[in-house]
């Protein structure tokens, strides 16, 4: 599909599985039992949906992942469509649908509120009905469902209201409609999104910003990446001790940063730049340095 053909709010719509989409997964450090407990959720819903409508508590197929800036909310969000969609293959493909509420139009007259109404009343259950799996991506939420009690009064409260109420409705349709699709929804602000978005999640997940050991994984991650296309660096994908060495000067980086922190070793010197495999521990270190001085 191209760009121009695809709905409002909606900025990817992916088959799955499929192979280019298999490494996010992969590469997330995060806590142990946490992607477990990520796919069990969605993998419940996917797969059993239909049935446990039948339940006094039954699901809303919503999962909300919420943490930091660059704490890997997306990234575990597009990991975890493909990772279901691996494990349910047996019974059928997955439909990924990437939602960005930045990418629906502005507000003015109400527009927006249309908009986002018929995403989830119209344009998902369409794309529901196409495979037996679908796992629907709202990024970065609470551009879309603004806590109303402490909403600002410069921004139109009338506009927050009836966005927020459109996204309560919408969400509270497609789960009649279509008990068998997983929205997931990360967000940077837990206290932007609205109490009553948040009572309907099935799970609420919090990414952290990486401890140490985290940070020297996630070094060892980015290397080894490097290492495939420059195997001359395999000794430093595998030095331990300097990852943990590096890690010791990263101290409040977030997973982002830490990826970046390998870039910029790479760009630190002409050199390096135009032949990675001479990239050195002290390149590292040094890099590692000067992302600290950028710290806010
Ligand atoms: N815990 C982590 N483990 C590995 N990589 C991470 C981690 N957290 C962030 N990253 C990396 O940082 C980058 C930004 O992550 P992203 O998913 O966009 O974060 P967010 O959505 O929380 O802002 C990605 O390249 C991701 O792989
Ligand atoms: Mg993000």
């Amino acid at each position: 599909m191209t760009a121009q053909a695809l709905p409002p709010g909606v900025v990817g719509i992916h088959a799955l599985p499929a192979d280019h989409h298999d490494g996010p997964w992969d590469s997330m450090v995060v806590p142990d039992g946490t992607k477990e407990r990520l796919l069990s959720q969605a993998m419940l819903v996917l797969r059993h949906g239909h049935r446990l409508t039948a339940l006094s508590g039954a699901p809303h197929g919503l999962i909300v992942l919420v943490g930091p800036p660059g704490t890997g909310k997306t990234t575990l969000a597009q990991g975890l469509a493909q990772a279901s969609a691996l494990a349910l293959a047996p019974h059928g493909a997955t439909t990924f649908v990437e939602v960005d509420p930045h990418a629906f139009p502005s507000d003015l007259l109400g527009e927006s509120q249309r908009a986002v109404a018929r995403l989830f009343t119209d344009t998902l259950p369409e794309l529901a009905a196409r495979r037996p799996h679908t796992v629907v991506l709202v990024d970065e939420i609470e551009a879309l469902a603004v806590r109303r009690s402490t909403a600002s009064f410069e921004t139109n409260p009338v506009d927050v209201h009836r966005a927020t109420d459109a996204v309560l409705m919408g969400l509270d349709s497609l789960r009649a409609r279509c008990p068998h699709v997983v929205l997931v929804a990360t967000t940077n602000f837990l206290a932007a999104v609205d109490e009553a978005v948040l009572s309907r999640a099935d799970l609420v997940l919090r990414t952290e910003l990486p401890d140490e050991a985290a940070i020297a994984a996630i070094l060892r991650s980015s290397l080894e990446e490097l290492a495939e296309h420059w195997p001359e660096l395999r000794p430093l994908a595998t030095d331990t001790e300097l990852h943990a060495k590096v890690a010791g000067r990263c101290s409040k980086f977030d997973g982002r940063r830490v990826r970046k922190l390998v870039l910029s070793a790479l760009a630190g010197r002409p050199e390096v730049a135009l032949q990675p495999a001479q990239l050195r521990a002290e390149d590292l270190l040094a890099a590692a340095e000067a992302g600290q001085a950028e710290l806010p």
